[in-house]
């Protein structure tokens, strides 16, 4: 048996550590521990990479999201549209703010949030459009939504975009004039930095990025409690500062970013290779080319046989992972806006049939052939290693 996590972050810390801990100790020995140099260092470090004028860190994907929902102005009534499957923190920013989240259903290929079920939506609730104040959309799993679609019909309906590239950090999406960071699609791109992402700090982080230079401004303002000049508030924000510990460590790993992704698509292309002909199996679908997905997480499909195979893999040492277990609108603490079961029947599917396998950047050759014979040997026992 050999032991294969979801994550490997001591590898990566060992591949970098010198680097690493330098970057800290500088840090700590400047003396700047709120703001500072480090951190407008990574944010221009940030900008460049992604093509945007505005990067701002602030402390978490979540606060990333709530923020930028803050500079929309969403409050209290307000209607937000965001898929029905994804990390809790998509649903949670809306509601904190006492919005109100609109779940709906997501592709049964990509688990992105469907085109087509949003334009059905807005066509059949006329009256109910002018309460939406905002749409989040995620790109799940490291691949980009079908954007030019939703955003044509967020276009529309004048319904301003956020995108939650949390899992999506370096994804590309096509458009006609070259490929475009995700992120940088909608009014507001929000990441975050959590420590199992693609790019992760040793800790909590997050940031946005937009285009526009007003928005950028009111979300630097709200991130120290919406002080203008120090100590004068004209908004009521948070203390959502990214810490320029962080900012140092997210400087030395962003140059090696692309590689690990690289890596990645490698381990997927393998695993595709192996693992799509096995029945009852589905591999994850790459929407626009191997080139525009990230694989945060590679993500099978198999109907009636998730928790057997997950059993199965545990058994051999192999961790996996149920992204995600329960649909938002069915959560405990939405239940008084009155989702029933049957109502986004493709995340509630998705939630009961798919399962990650790991396929992070340090993984090796060697636990990645031990997945693959693990995952055969479910399907067909006995059956010889290709
Ligand atoms: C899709 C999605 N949105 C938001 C978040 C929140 O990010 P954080 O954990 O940095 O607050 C995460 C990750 O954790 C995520 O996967």
């Amino acid at each position: 048996v050999i032991q294969v996590n979801m994550v490997a972050l001591d590898r990566q810390h060992h591949a970098l550590g010198t680097e690493i801990e330098a970057a800290v100790l500088r840090v700590l020995r400047s003396g700047h521990y709120i703001g500072g140099p480090g951190l407008a260092e990574f944010e221009a470090q940030a900008a460049a990479y992604l093509g945007v004028p505005h990067a701002i860190g602030v402390s978490s994907g979540t606060d990333a999201l709530l923020v930028s929902l803050m500079a929309l102005g969403v409050g209290p009534g307000d209607r937000v549209i965001t898929p029905g499957l994804s990390f809790f923190a998509s649903a949670g920013c809306i509601a904190r703010l006492s919005a109100v989240p609109l779940f709906l259903d997501v592709e049964p290929d990509s688990y992105n949030l469907d085109p087509k079920a949003l334009a059905h939506w807005c066509e059949a609730h006329p009256s109910e459009l002018n309460r939406v104040k905002a749409m989040i959309v995620v790109h799940l799993f490291g691949q980009c939504a079908q954007m030019q679609s939703i955003l044509s019909v967020a276009d529309r309906y004048g319904i301003p975009v956020v995108e939650d590239a949390a899992q999506a950090f370096g994804t590309t999406y096509p458009l006609a004039d070259g490929p475009r960071f995700v992120g940088t699609l909608g009014k507001l791109g929000c990441f975050s930095f959590f420590p199992t992402k693609n790019l992760g700090a040793a800790g909590d982080g997050g940031l946005v990025i937009t285009s526009d230079g007003e928005l950028a401004e009111q979300i630097r303002t709200l991130r120290s409690h919406g002080a203008k000049p120090k100590y004068f508030h004209g908004v009521v924000g948070g203390n959502f500062r990214l810490d320029p510990v962080q900012a140092a460590i997210l400087s030395v790993k962003l140059p090696h970013l692309d590689a690990w992704n690289q890596i990645r698509r490698t381990h997927a292309v393998h695993y595709d290779e192996a693992l799509n002909g096995l029945e009852g199996l589905t591999a994850p679908v790459c929407l626009y080319g191997r080139a525009h997905h990230i694989y945060h997480q590679y993500v099978v499909r198999l109907t009636g046989r998730r928790d057997a195979l997950a059993a199965h893999l545990a058994r051999h040492g192999i961790e996996t992972q149920v992204y995600y277990p329960r649909p938002l609108h069915l959560q405990t603490c939405f239940e008084s806006l009155g989702y029933l079961p049957g109502t986004l029947p493709i995340a509630e599917d998705a939630a009961k049939n798919t399962l990650a396998i790991p396929v992070h950047a340090q993984l090796t050759a060697e636990e990645r052939a031990w997945v693959v014979q693990a995952v055969i040997e479910f399907f067909a026992p006995g059956r010889p290693m290709p």
